[in-house]
């Protein structure tokens, strides 16, 4: 199968005072290219938490965590940064394109950091996700749902295998969520393998699979 990510046994501990707490309890799981996957549960059950160890943010754990196919474990600090650069977007709930530059430019910004300037992809991207009228404004001449959008497209500039979605729609009424939800559908159709965390239920059923976490613990998911 064709799976983005693989995970066996993840556990995760915090040490507060003289005691450890557990906060990812044996957890697997997996994603294929092109799947679209929620997971939903309550405030502090450990989805955040999860979320930046898929996205190679945290490697404070034990288990086994394979992306495309590598054993995470075995990287180096500059494979897993390249990794991270070249193969996973990231989209949190409050946006963060930078005010002094327009739509067009914020979307371009992932391949300048990778050094690929050149392709002009930003134009496409607006155009198929039917954003072309905000591309030349700037971040504080849109809406919140656009700013959302445009955050969703500069996460998706560098086609990335992985899209990572902390509550992307956390912040967004239920017009704009829809909105946003539909581009996340978009891009799985478009082959990136999508992973939103939600508290929301009705968003959670737009995905192809949702999954639950609660204590530590991930269950639940049938497609
Ligand atoms: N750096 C840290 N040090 C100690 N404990 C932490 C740390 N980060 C998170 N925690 C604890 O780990 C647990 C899980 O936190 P996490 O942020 O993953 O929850 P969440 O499911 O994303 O919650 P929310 O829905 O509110 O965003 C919480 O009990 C939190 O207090
Ligand atoms: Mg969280």
């Amino acid at each position: 199968m064709d799976n983005v990510v693989e995970i066996t046994a993840l556990s995760k501990a915090y040490t507060q005072g003289h005691e450890q707490i557990l906060v990812l309890e044996e957890l697997d799981f997996y994603i294929a290219k092109g799947e679209f996957v929620a997971i939903v549960g309550p405030s502090g059950s450990g989805k955040s938490t999860f979320l930046n160890i898929v996205g190679l943010l945290d490697d404070v754990y034990s288990g086994e965590v394979r992306l495309f196919g590598r054993r995470v474990e075995d990287l180096t600090e500059r494979e897993k940064a390249v990794l991270r650069l070249e193969n996973i977007g990231f989209v949190f709930q409050f946006d963060s394109l930078l005010p002094e530059f327009t739509v067009q430019e914020n979307i371009e910004m992932p391949a300048r950091v990778l050094g690929r300037e050149k392709g002009g992809k930003a134009p496409e991207l607006l155009k198929r996700f039917g954003l072309e009228e905000i591309a030349c404004k700037f971040p504080m001449e849109i809406s919140g749902g656009e700013k959302q959008r445009a955050a969703l497209l500069r996460a998706l500039r560098n086609s990335p295998a992985l899209l990572i979605a902390d509550e992307p729609t956390g912040n967004l009424d239920r017009h704009n969520s829809a909105v946003v939800l539909d581009d996340l559908r978009r891009a799985a159709g478009l082959g990136t393998a999508v992973l939103m965390v939600t508290h929301n239920e009705d968003a959670a059923r737009r995905a192809d699979r949702a999954l639950h976490m609660d204590g530590g613990k991930l269950t639940g998911g049938a497609g």
